[in-house]
């Protein structure tokens, strides 16, 4: 369906949109949302949802009952939603329901070294902490390098698939980057990691919510191995994300997580463990999170993945376009060619603390951003080009201010006019730095 996202129409369909928030001066603002990156709130129709089926509410997989019956096939349907909505194939692919991407991300890096042993895993600089640090424990680690704008060097990645010829067993990336945006060309990097024997995993936080993601099919040179996402980035905020990948990784061997559920005999002896996917969903499953997740994906269907893109793209170039108004602002990333992007920029402007500026929009104007590294402090560093000496300065002294960025991130119910709003707060933050400094008392 070809059509344009009215933002200003689709905001009744989001929880909480017309909630006011307060402010420094005593007074009360509606909330403009600009960190979708971090977290997203829930739609309407998600609501709806899970409280249209909490009447039945009851135990998956374990009870004989009605009502259980009907929630393990709510549960068990969702999965197919999922697998159907990022192309994986029903038959080799199982999709693991987890509590988010981190979780996602930890449970593979322990199935994978199970089944593949020790081996190179290459992750990029330009990662969130979830995408680097589970791959440490076990594996060595390398990292592909970053452009002088940020964006991921292919070559490098070329370099060293050839440099560790044979011993890569998996390349990690993000799909988009939760600072800069940039979107990397994952069916490029999947089909030269296959070319030298390797896996891809792609994590998905910041892509799945944005753009139509096709892992392909398994013969494909391009097909995506691994993926995950998390529904709280996607108006699904009820701690649910996904693992979707290939079965075989996931079949025999010891669950990431033992416990209840993962299991089919057990003695004091021995244990009979479960097939794949419930071998890796430990404990009580999270109805309310699939139920969400699932309505959620039907949304974003209904709508519209590419019209989506296109809304937020607009929003970017927008935004980019008018950031530039302001005096000494600081845009991370290339912010010409901006074709490559996810609706995030992260910006500072000059001599004025990211966490200054964070606070200032929220105080004074009800903008919510974030600021500060976002979970990926090695690449906030390179952008920030903060050298060894500098870095090993705040390895010793946990009390050194860091150093950090400030970041927006679109949703799809953004406006062009709550990008106004933000331009002129920032433009008066701008003119008026030691007014600010003074009146929060960060410098
Ligand atoms: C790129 C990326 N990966 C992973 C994560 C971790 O997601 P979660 O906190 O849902 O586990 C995030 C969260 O911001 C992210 O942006």
């Amino acid at each position: 369906m070809k059509n344009h996202i009215n933002a200003y129409k689709l905001r009744k369909l989001i929880v909480g949109i017309d909630k006011k928030v307060p402010l420094i001066n005593g007074k009360e603002a509606v909330e403009i949302n600009f960190d979708n990156g971090a977290t997203t709130p829930p739609l309407v129709v998600v609501l709806k949802a899970i409280i249209k089926y909490l009447p039945y509410y009851s135990s998956i997989h374990r009870g004989a009952g009605y009502k259980s019956r009907f929630s393990t096939w709510i549960y068990e349907r969702t999965r197919e939603i999922v697998a159907d909505f990022v192309g994986a194939d029903s038959q080799k692919d199982i999709v693991i329901f987890t509590n988010n991407t981190t979780q996602a991300i930890n449970k593979l890096a322990k199935r994978f070294f199970q089944k593949e042993g020790k081996g190179i895993v290459l992750s990029t600089v330009m990662e969130h902490h979830s995408n680097d640090l589970p791959w440490r424990k076990e594996f060595d680690l390398d990292y592909i390098g970053v452009d002088q704008y940020g964006r991921l060097d292919f070559k490098d990645l070329e370099y060293k698939l050839e440099k560790y010829k044979g011993k890569v067993k998996l390349v990690a990336i993000a799909g988009a980057s939760n600072v800069t945006g940039y979107i990397n060309p994952i069916h490029k990097v999947a089909r030269l990691a296959h070319e030298y024997g390797a896996k891809i995993f792609v994590d998905g936080a910041q892509l799945v919510p944005h753009i139509l993601v096709d892992m392909k099919d398994h013969k494909d040179p391009e097909h995506i191995d691994f993926l995950a996402f998390s529904g709280h980035k996607m108006y699904a905020p009820f701690g649910v994300g996904a693992l979707i990948g290939h079965k075989y990784l996931f079949e025999g061997g010891i669950p990431s997580e033992p416990g209840g559920g993962t299991v089919k005999f057990v003695t004091h002896k021995d244990v009979l463990w479960n097939e794949p996917p419930l071998n890796e969903e430990a404990g009580s499953p999270n109805l309310v999170g699939a139920i969400a997740l699932g309505e959620s994906i039907r949304f974003l269907k209904h709508i519209g993945m590419e019209n989506l893109y296109q809304h937020e793209k607009k929003l970017l170039k927008y935004a980019i376009k008018r950031l530039k108004e302001i005096d000494d602002i600081i845009i991370y990333g290339d912010s010409f060619n901006i074709d490559d992007r996810v609706g995030i920029i992260s910006f500072n402007i000059k001599d004025v603390p990211h966490e200054l500026t964070a606070l200032a929009l929220a105080y004074e104007g009800a903008i919510s951003v974030r600021s500060g590294c976002f979970c990926a402090q090695p690449y906030v560093q390179k952008l920030l080009n903060i050298s060894e000496e500098e870095i090993e300065a705040y390895m010793k002294n946990e009390d050194k201010k860091r150093p950090g960025l400030v970041r927006i991130s679109f949703g799809l119910y953004n406006t062009f006019q709550e990008v106004d709003k933000l331009i002129r707060l920032l433009k008066v933050i701008s003119r008026n730095k030691n007014y600010f400094i003074n009146k929060y008392g960060i410098n």
